[in-house]
């Protein structure tokens, strides 16, 4: 039996940095500097924020302190973590959630393997493959997490797909699912069908037999999502989905939709709505600060949710359903698309491709 290994009590990575005192090249020659632990030891490679958020490409890649575990946590050998939207967002100023310690390690859920275990954890061990959720820390080597924010990876899913799941397939999951509770036979429209949002929320329509329209900015993203399971891919910059969701179901709308783009597409997508139809927004690509018109929700006889899983990880049961949905992608009866995988020195490369809206579900970066 491996042993487990007991590590000092300490909190998450970025917590216990102190300030930077070496002198060191980033992967875009840039110099910055460099964290140094209180013993002097810099062992894990990271891609990180020296002491603000910035839309430049300022990601530096180079060696931060070993991140210490605290009686209830894991420490995870990283080999792979994924790109979020939110991501994105923080580093314009939005992330929401305070202000975070710098240098700030970025990246919201990791797949890897068990290098060490907190000494009241009982059930995860050494050398145990799994997938995380953690609120910061992915984009190093290793991460520090609660024991409560991972889930058993199974042999079938390779580390890529296990970080690819977590954050998109539990917003679809709980939105469609456990909000707008899809039955099948019911129509239902994804927006944004290329986003890793959109593309779990069509996975998991098309698992609960429904018939599925989804919409994305090109011809090739409407193919992709065809070639996922969409039944209808409509190009919203050649056609306007509205009338087209209206023609195709005779005009009466959709049953549900789920909605992450905002502004004038959450607006057009509650006229989409059958009456009685069910609406859950869970994002807002487009940074709109246009509110829905609520009238329209009354006069739709519409019912009009939300769901946000920031707050919500920890709890009510989240990180069963995930196990719950992790296992059902293990058995092949949902799938992860993994459209770029970067190495980690490559984070700013990464994030490009996100910003300019070339992925076609989840950008994976490994460590
Ligand atoms: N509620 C939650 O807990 C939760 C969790 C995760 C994500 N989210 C939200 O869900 C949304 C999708 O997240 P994600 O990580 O899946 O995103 P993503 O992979 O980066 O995809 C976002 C896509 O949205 C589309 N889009 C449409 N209008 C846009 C605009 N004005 N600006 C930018 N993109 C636009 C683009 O695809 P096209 O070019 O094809 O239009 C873009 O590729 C985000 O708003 C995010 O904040 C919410």
């Amino acid at each position: 039996m491996i042993p487990r290994k007991r590590l000092l009590i300490s909190s998450s990575l970025t917590t216990v940095l102190p300030p930077h005192t070496i002198k060191q090249s980033s992967s875009h020659g840039r110099t910055a500097q460099q964290p140094k632990t209180e013993q002097g030891c810099v062992r894990v490679k990271a891609a990180y924020y020296t002491d603000r958020f910035t839309t430049e490409d300022t990601f530096i890649y180079g060696d931060m302190p070993d991140p210490k575990i605290g009686p209830m946590q894991v420490l995870i050998r990283v080999k792979a973590t994924a790109i979020n939207r939110k991501d994105l967002f923080r580093r314009e100023g939005a992330g929401g959630g305070g202000s975070p310690p710098f240098p700030f390690v970025d990246g919201l859920e990791v797949a890897g393997l068990v290098e060490a275990v907190g000494p009241e954890v009982t059930d995860r061990r050494v050398g145990q493959r799994v997938v995380a959720t953690l609120p910061y820390g992915g984009y190093a080597e290793l991460a520090a997490v609660n024991r409560a924010g991972t889930v058993p990876l199974p042999d079938s899913l390779s580390f890529e797909e296990g970080a690819s799941i977590p954050i998109v397939f539990l917003t679809s999951w709980y939105g469609l699912v456990k909000m707008a509770r899809i039955e099948a036979g019911e129509t239902v429209l994804v927006q944004s069908g290329g986003s890793g949002v959109g593309m779990a929320g069509i996975q998991i329509a098309k698992y609960f037999r429904t018939m599925v329209i989804t919409t994305a900015g090109s011809d090739e993203k409407a193919a992709r999502a065809r070639e996922l399971g969409a039944d209808l891919a409509i190009n919203y910059q050649k056609q306007d989905f509205l009338p087209e969701v209206m023609r195709v179901t005779d005009g009466k709308g959709v049953e549900v939709v789920l909605e992450s783009v905002g502004g004038d597409v959450l607006t057009k997508s509650i006229q989409a709505l059958a009456p009685l139809g069910r609406l859950v927004t869970v994002g807002n690509s487009s940074r709109s600060s246009v509110a829905p018109d609520l009238n329209l929700v009354r006069r739709k006889n519409a019912i009009y949710t939300g769901f946000s899983l920031g707050g919500q990880m920890y709890y009510g049961g989240v990180m069963a359903e995930l196990a719950k949905i992790i296992d059902l992608c293990g058995q092949g009866k949902m799938r992860t698309v993994v459209d770029r995988v970067f190495p980690l020195r490559e984070a700013s490369e990464a994030h490009r491709y996100v910003a300019e809206r070339r992925n076609f579900g989840k950008v994976v970066l490994r460590p």
